[in-house]
């Protein structure tokens, strides 16, 4: 680098779509000139993208600005630039103008691909600026991104979602639903194939209700979406994330069957395992149509992962209600799940219900939970010992160092010793040990 490169650092949190929408920002500031850093204390522009999903993150990200004003107040020169997920509340940007009155440029999720523009503007400037879109309309293609992985990929097939569980604050910060034309997601992929990528995982709140039109074309189903995927030569693996119980085709399971290249893991969040809290939380599916759901997905891909986010503690929630919710979970068994205290979210539904769960409360389920969930997950490792998986090794876990790691098909982390020349391609690893979260392995013929 040279001594008079500008450089930005960036800091996401949040999920896949933040860390997407990460590669684009990183992207756009490659093209204005910038060059990475991960030294903010030398950095020029000093991006945050922030999550708002639960309260931890939002006092993350405030932790974050708090270190950040040393830098910005001795270093006039800095911008720093606040966006995602929680800048689409009003509540938050209040706070920001009044407390933390030196971030130089706020924006949201709808309008990313302003960067540039107001970039320019505030170094020409030196004002603030707060351009925060209510909605985004037609999804913008075309713009540049630096991809963080060399072999697989996210892909972003659709934006917003439309489904308000009442927990959630993500219809307000997201928008509503939007699908990407079928047409810009196949180029975008063949583009990342040519490059060098072998696996994509296509995103969204609710992939299942993906719905995008070329022009004077017929809209494509999720499935639809998946097969025309599958034809693209030289990618090896389909995922996705995530997918709405209520919305799962008999179309998506057939498709399991007939598309090879769909790798045999789902994402299926169930929330709760009690019907009546998964009515107050606007989920539009039972306890036993969940159960039903899955069966019918072992049925038709034997051997499928099965993986999961569940909240405890949603205001309400009875000890017997949660007895459902462990049940839910052992007779499912899932591969591992995420598992999250509830969280009240300003401007959400269940943040004005009564009957709030105390913390003693939800922490004391909390453990039972998580011990529930770990037990089944050693077990469901232990069974892979002795098998053989084919994965795709991603490189080594540091340079020089001879470990390497990557995913089965179900979506298993495997640790395994390889040589460089692997890196990139899916060999055949056997497990030889099991933990809790991951798998050890040595490559076979
Ligand atoms: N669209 C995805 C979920 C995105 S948020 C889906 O529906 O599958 C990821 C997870 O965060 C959710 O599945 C939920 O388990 C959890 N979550 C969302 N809001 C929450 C809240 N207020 N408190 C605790 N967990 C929450
Ligand atoms: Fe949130 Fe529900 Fe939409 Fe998922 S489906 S993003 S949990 S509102
Ligand atoms: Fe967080 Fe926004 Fe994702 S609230 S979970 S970064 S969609």
């Amino acid at each position: 680098m040279s001594d008079q490169a500008k450089t930005y650092y960036l800091q996401i949190f949040g999920c896949q779509m933040n860390e997407r929408d990460g590669e684009t920002i990183a992207g756009l500031l490659e093209s204005m000139g910038y060059e990475r850093t991960e030294d903010r204390e030398i950095a020029n522009v000093i991006v945050i993208d922030t999550c708002s999903v639960r309260e931890n993150a939002d006092k993350r990200f405030f932790g974050f600005l708090g270190q950040l004003k040393r830098i910005r107040l001795s270093r006039p020169d800095v911008t720093v630039a606040a966006c995602g997920c929680m800048m689409q509340q009003k509540h938050i940007v209040d706070t920001i103008k009044q407390k933390y009155p030196w971030v130089d440029i706020v924006f949201g999720t709808h309008n990313i691909h302003e960067l540039p523009e107001m970039l320019s503007k505030v170094l020409e400037s030196k004002k603030k600026i707060v351009n925060v879109w209510d909605e985004g309309g037609e999804p913008v293609e075309g713009l540049p991104f630096h991809r963080r992985y060399a072999f697989k990929a996210f892909v972003s097939i659709m934006y917003g979602c439309n489904n308000f569980c009442t927990y959630c604050i993500v219809p307000y910060t997201r928008g509503r639903e939007r699908s990407r034309k079928p047409s810009e997601i196949l180029k975008e992929i063949r583009e990342l194939v040519a490059d060098g990528v072998k696996e994509v995982t296509l995103l969204g709140q609710n992939v299942n209700s993906y719905k995008g039109a070329d022009d004077g074309e017929e809209p494509l189903t999720f499935a639809g979406l998946i097969r025309k995927l599958s034809e693209i030569e030289g990618l090896e693996r389909i995922r996705f994330m995530t997918s709405h119980p209520k919305d799962l085709s008999p179309e998506l399971i057939q498709a399991y069957k007939d598309c090879p290249k769909l790798c045999p893991h789902i994402h299926l969040p169930v929330q709760s395992g009690s019907t009546e809290i998964l009515r107050r939380m606007n989920r539009r599916y039972t306890k036993e149509g969940y159960l039903e759901l899955v069966g019918r997905l072992r049925e038709a891909v034997p051997g499928i992962a099965i993986t999961t986010d569940i909240i405890v503690g949603f205001p309400g929630e009875t000890e017997e209600d949660f007895a459902e919710t462990l049940d839910l979970v052992r007779k499912v068994g899932y591969d591992s799940a995420f598992t999250f205290l509830y969280s009240p979210r300003k401007g959400t539904p269940a943040a004005e219900y009564e009957e709030q769960i105390p913390e003693d409360v939800k922490h004391e389920r909390f453990n039972r939970l998580v011990d529930t969930v770990n037990s089944i997950s050693v077990e469901k490792n232990r069974n892979c010992v002795g098998k053989i998986y084919p994965v795709l090794a991603e490189g080594p876990d540091q340079e020089g160092s001879a470990l390497q790691s990557g995913r089965t098909p179900e979506h298993k982390l495997v640790n395994f010793e390889a040589p460089l020349s692997v890196t990139g391609q899916i060999v055949n690893v056997e497990i030889t040990e099991s933990n809790t979260f991951s798998l050890v392995g040595r490559i076979v013929e």
